[in-house]
Order: C-alpha cells, then sequence, then structure tokens
C-alpha cells in the first residue's frame, strides 16, 4: 500500500445507502468522509444562485470552475457543504436538487472541474469518498472499493421509511419512479457513467442490514493492512 492508511471508494446508484454506510465507516475508523455528491448538488445550487440555467451546459461548467465549493468539518462527522463561504447543506437536499445533480453530473467540463478537488480531498488515505465514478475515474488505485446494490423497490422502500421517520408524507410509486430515472440518467451518461470498477467487490445489500455491511467494509480495510 503506498498510503499509511487506504482510501476507501463506495460507489452504487440513488439510495442505497452509501451515505449512511460512508458515514459509519468513516465514524469508526476516525477517517474524513467525502460525499461527491454534495459538490455535484452543490454545482446546481450556485447555477441556480446566478440565474444560469442547468441546460447551458458552457455556463453551469464555468460554475463549477468558479463557484468556491468546500466542506466544514462536522462533530458528528457529517461535512457540511460550503458554497462560497456559506453553508448551503440543507438546500441541496431537495428532489429539485437531485434532478439538478444529476443533470449537470453529464456535462464533461463540470466532471473536469470536481475531480482535482475530489483527488486532493482524498490524496492522502484515511478517507471514505462516496459517489458513483470513485473507483472508476477519481481514485482507481483505491485501496478498497466497494460498489453497493439493491434492488431499485427495497431502494424505493427505504427512502419511503426514511421520509416517514423524519414525519414527510411520502409515495412509494412516485419515489421508485424518480430512483429508475436517475439509474437511467447516471448510468447511460456518456462520461463516467455509473458502473462498478473490474475490481471492485460487489455487494448487494437488498436483504443486508447496515451493521453487516460495515462488517464486510472493515473485513476488506483490514485485509490491505
Ligand atoms: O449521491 P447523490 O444523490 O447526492 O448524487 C447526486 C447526483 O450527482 C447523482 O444523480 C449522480 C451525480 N454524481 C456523480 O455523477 N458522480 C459522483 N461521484 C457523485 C454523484
Amino acid at each position: 500500500m503506498t498510503r499509511p492508511r487506504p482510501v476507501i471508494a463506495i460507489d452504487g446508484p440513488a439510495g442505497v445507502g452509501k451515505s449512511t454506510t460512508a458515514r459509519v465507516l468513516a465514524q469508526r475508523l476516525g477517517y474524513t468522509l467525502v460525499d461527491t455528491g454534495a459538490l455535484y448538488r452543490g454545482v446546481a445550487l450556485a447555477a441556480r444562485d446566478r440565474g444560469i440555467a442547468w441546460d447551458d451546459e458552457a455556463a453551469v461548467a464555468e460554475v463549477a470552475l468558479e463557484a468556491a465549493l468546500g466542506f466544514a468539518p462536522q462533530d458528528d462527522g457529517t461535512p457540511r457543504l460550503l458554497i462560497d463561504g456559506k453553508d448551503r447543506a440543507d438546500e441541496i437536499r431537495t428532489p429539485e436538487m437531485s434532478a439538478g445533480a444529476s443533470q449537470v453530473s453529464a456535462y464533461p467540463g463540470v466532471r473536469r472541474a470536481l475531480l482535482e478537488m475530489q483527488r486532493d480531498l482524498g490524496r492522502e488515505g484515511g478517507v471514505v469518498l462516496e459517489g458513483r465514478d470513485i473507483g472508476t475515474v477519481v481514485f482507481p488505485d483505491a485501496e478498497v472499493k466497494l460498489f453497493l446494490t439493491a434492488s431499485a423497490e427495497e431502494r424505493a422502500r427505504r427512502r419511503v421509511e426514511d421520509l416517514q421517520n423524519r414525519g414527510t408524507d411520502a409515495d412509494y410509486d412516485q419515489i421508485l419512479a424518480k430512483i429508475r430515472s436517475r439509474d437511467e440518467a447516471d448510468s447511460t451518461r456518456a462520461i463516467a457513467p455509473l458502473r462498478p470498477a473490474e475490481d471492485a467487490v460487489i455487494l448487494d445489500s437488498t436483504s443486508l442490514d447496515l451493521e453487516s455491511v460495515v462488517q464486510h467494509v472493515l473485513e476488506l480495510v483490514q485485509a490491505c493492512n
């Protein structure tokens, strides 16, 4: 291993439990957590702030270069997205920003602008990065690569449960349709499509609980020490 502590790459489709898995792992290992989807969401929000339409590819790519995106650490280990120095972590979590992030993440200029930033955040190791192309593009040399999957139905069921626990009404069919359309958009785009790296460990979490998934990754981390 070239780094003293590993880079852990967790990729997979929307709603598969990457964020929770990555957060628990980062907490247990004392590693930094990098939610790369938050950066794409940040580009979508920064474009909207500037009155730029998401279908204006050239202008959105400029935004990705000029907006100062970053993370402020949190005591509970969940970093908060900063845009131009302001905490925008809650505003990027709307269905509208999910759609915007999915759209702008297909632009090569946007992906280029965010690539070096992601590499800088993980270069030293001791980091858990979660996204869609961490194991394939951002850190093809990551010491641990996990590709999480679960059926679209199970992911929709978990999302409904999550929203209901937070006191929000949720329509299963609508959520399932959105998950399917994001899967389609993320995995069929020309650049950095969602797919497992050849050397990734593929884990189907449809019938696994969080702790089993976490234990599985901890074993992979131990194996590379
Ligand atoms: O993980 P998320 O839902 O916050 O991601 C938002 C969007 O960003 C998602 O539609 C795909 C895109 N994304 C990406 O293309 N590459 C990444 N590494 C992370 C997210």
